[in-house]
């Protein structure tokens, strides 16, 4: 694809790279719609991407997790309406309550084993996980 020469390497990279698998994963892999409530867990540039693309499909109830509270704190501007940090011993009970026993969508963008966990966890029986994250 040609791009204007214009804009920015780094810019450019994270479109080639973060933006098209966060917003990929959750419009073209799990094909989330109007309502969908949805959950990202790793809010990087994967999963920054994962949320505003699931905020663009409509999703209704979106939750955020990282293990970083300041993450926690800016992505409520981008639409989040929930956040939890993965380092809370108790998460994947306070996800399950607030969501009425787990996600039918989850997204793991972190790239590690403890979110890919955290992720099947509060996914509900019959739900989807998609894990784009490569540990
Ligand atoms: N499938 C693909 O095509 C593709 C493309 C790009 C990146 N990736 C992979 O996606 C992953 C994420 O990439 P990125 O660039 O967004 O990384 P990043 O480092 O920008 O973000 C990772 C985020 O995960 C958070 N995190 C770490 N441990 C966590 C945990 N236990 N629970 C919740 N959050 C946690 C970090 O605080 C950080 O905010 C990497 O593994 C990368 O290799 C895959």
């Amino acid at each position: 694809m040609k791009v204007d020469k214009e804009i920015p390497f780094e810019k450019l990279a994270l479109f080639g790279c973060a933006v098209i698998t966060g917003v990929g994963a959750v419009v073209n892999t799990a094909k989330i719609r109007l309502g969908h409530t949805v959950a990202v867990v790793g809010l990087g540039g994967v999963g920054l991407s994962a949320l505003i693309g699931a905020v663009t499909a409509g999703a209704g109830e979106i939750i955020a997790i990282d293990i970083n509270d300041n993450k926690l704190e800016q992505v409520i501007e981008l639409g989040a309406t929930h956040t939890f940090n993965s380092n809370d011993c108790n998460v994947v009970g306070k996800i399950r309550e607030v969501t009425g026993g787990g996600l039918v969508y989850t997204f793991e963008t972190a790239g590690i084993v403890p979110a890919m966990e955290l992720a099947y966890a509060i996914t509900k029986r019959g739900g989807t996980t998609v894990t784009t994250g490569l540990p």
